[in-house]
C-alpha cells in the first residue's frame, strides 16, 4: 500500500552483492514518527526483529521468520544450523500460529536438498510465502467488500459505513493489503464511502500509530478512539460492522488476537452489531479446538505498560513512565474471542460461519489429521 503516494511492502529482499542476501523491514517500532528501513543479515537479527517488534503481526511475523532461515542458511547450510535456526525462531513469539506453519514449510523444503542449493531454496520458498501473503489478503478484501457493500445498502444512500477495528490487522502486519484492512481498502477503491473507528490498542498502540498511520496514507477517513469507547459507539449506532484479525483460529472457530477484542466482541453482541473476523488460513491452527484453554497467550514486558513513547511538540521521540515507580503491571498481549460471538470468518476462500463446519467446508482438504 502508500506511504507518501508512494507504494511499499513491510518486507523485501536485496541481493546486496552477489552471493549475498540482505532483508529488508520497515521498522515498526518507530512508526507513526519515523519511518526507518532496517536491514536483516542474519538469523539473530530476524529473531530479534520479531521478538522486539519490529515487525509483528501474524502473517508478517511467518513471512520474517521464512527469511530468517534463509539468512540462517546463508551462514551456514548444514542441518544443524537449520534446525538450531528453526528453534531459535520459534522461541519468538508464542501465539502466531503463521510463525510454526512458515518455519515448517521452509524446513520441509530444505530437507534432503544438497546444501549448496539450499539458500536458493530457502529464499524460493520465503519469497512464494510473501507471494501467496499478498494474494491471500487481497483475496479477502474481495470478500469482505460484499459485507461492506451489504451495509452500505442498508444505509442511506451516500451515508459512509463505520467500521470498528482493533489493533493493526492491516498491510503492516502482513506484506500488503492487510487482513481487516484489505475489505476497506477494496470498498474504497469501488468508491462506497467507509470511516474507521480505530481503537488506539494500548499498551503497545498498534491502532493509533500503524493502523491511523496506514489508512492515513491510504487516505482513509477515519478516528482513533480510545480503547474503552467502542461500547458507546455502538449502543448509539455509530458501528455498522466491526472487522479485526486474529493471531490463531482454532478449528472450532475461536478466534486469539489483540488484548482487548474479545470485549469489543461482547460490546457488539450486546448491540447487535455484526463482528468480522478476517483471516488468511495461514492463522488456523487445526489442532485444536477450545482457544480459551488451548492458546498459548503471550505475556511481554510491563514495561510496554508502564511506560510510553512518543513525539514532543519540539520532535524529539520521547519514553516516560505513566505508572507508580512500585506499582506491578501485567501485560497480557492477546485474548481469545469464543466463536459464538464472532459473525463470521472472512478467508481467502469466502466467508464462513466461526465453527468448524463453517471452516470446513471452505477447506475441505486442511488438517484431517491432527499434527502429532
Ligand atoms: O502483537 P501484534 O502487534 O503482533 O498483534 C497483531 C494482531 O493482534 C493482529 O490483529 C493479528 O496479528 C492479525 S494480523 C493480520
Amino acid at each position: 500500500m502508500l506511504i507518501d503516494g508512494r507504494h511499499q511492502r513491510t518486507i523485501w529482499l536485496e541481493n546486496d552483492e552477489p552471493g549475498r542476501c540482505v532483508v529488508r523491514i520497515l521498522d515498526q517500532t518507530r512508526l507513526p514518527h519515523e519511518i526507518v528501513v532496517v536491514d536483516l543479515t542474519d538469523l539473530e537479527a530476524a529473531a530479534v526483529a520479531i521478538t522486539t517488534m519490529q515487525v509483528r503481526g501474524a502473517p508478517l511475523i511467518g513471512a520474517t521468520a521464512a527469511y530468517g532461515m534463509a539468512l540462517a542458511v546463508q551462514a551456514d547450510a548444514s542441518d544443524e544450523a537449520v534446525d538450531v535456526a528453526y528453534e531459535r525462531l520459534m522461541r519468538t513469539r508464542p501465539t502466531a500460529v503463521n510463525l510454526r506453519w512458515a518455519l515448517d514449510r521452509v524446513r520441509a523444503v530444505l530437507r534432503n536438498q544438497p546444501r549448496e542449493q539450499r539458500l536458493a531454496r530457502a529464499l524460493e520458498e520465503a519469497a512464494a510465502i510473501a507471494e501467496e501473503d499478498v494474494r491471500i489478503c487481497k483475496a479477502i478484501g474481495d470478500h469482505g467488500l460484499e459485507l461492506i457493500r451489504d451495509a452500505a445498502r442498508a444505509k442511506p444512500a451516500g451515508e459512509a459505513v463505520n467500521v470498528l477495528t482493533h489493533c493493526n490487522a492491516g498491510w503492516l502486519a502482513t506484506i500488503d493489503w492487510g487482513t481487516a484492512t484489505a475489505p476497506i481498502y477494496r470498498a474504497q477503491e469501488e468508491g462506497i464511502p467507509v470511516h474507521v473507528w480505530v481503537d488506539e490498542t494500548r499498551p503497545r498502540n498498534q491502532g493509533a500509530s500503524l493502523t491511523a498511520f496506514e489508512l492515513l496514507h491510504q487516505k482513509v477517513p477515519h478516528t482513533v478512539v480510545a480503547d474503552n469507547v467502542g461500547g458507546h459507539l455502538m449502543q448509539h449506532g455509530m458501528v455498522d460492522l466491526c472487522i479485526v484479525g486474529t493471531d490463531r483460529t482454532t478449528r472450532g472457530g475461536d478466534v486469539c488476537n489483540k488484548i482487548g477484542t474479545y470485549l469489543k466482541a461482547l460490546a457488539a453482541k450486546d448491540n447487535g452489531v455484526p463482528f468480522y473476523v478476517a483471516l488468511p488460513s495461514t492463522t488456523i491452527d487445526w489442532t485444536i479446538t477450545d482457544g480459551v484453554r488451548d492458546v498459548p497467550i503471550e505475556r511481554r514486558s510491563p514495561d510496554e505498560l508502564t511506560r510510553m513513547t512518543g513525539r514532543t511538540d519540539d520532535g524529539r521521540i520521547e519514553t516516560v513512565s505513566i505508572t507508580p515507580a512500585g506499582s506491578p503491571a501485567a501485560n497480557y498481549a492477546f485474548d481469545v474471542t469464543p466463536a459464538h460471538l464472532v459473525s463470521g470468518l472472512i478467508t481467502e476462500r469466502g466467508t464462513a460461519s466461526a465453527s468448524e463446519e463453517g471452516l470446513r467446508s471452505l477447506f475441505p482438504e486442511a488438517g484431517r489429521t491432527p499434527a502429532a
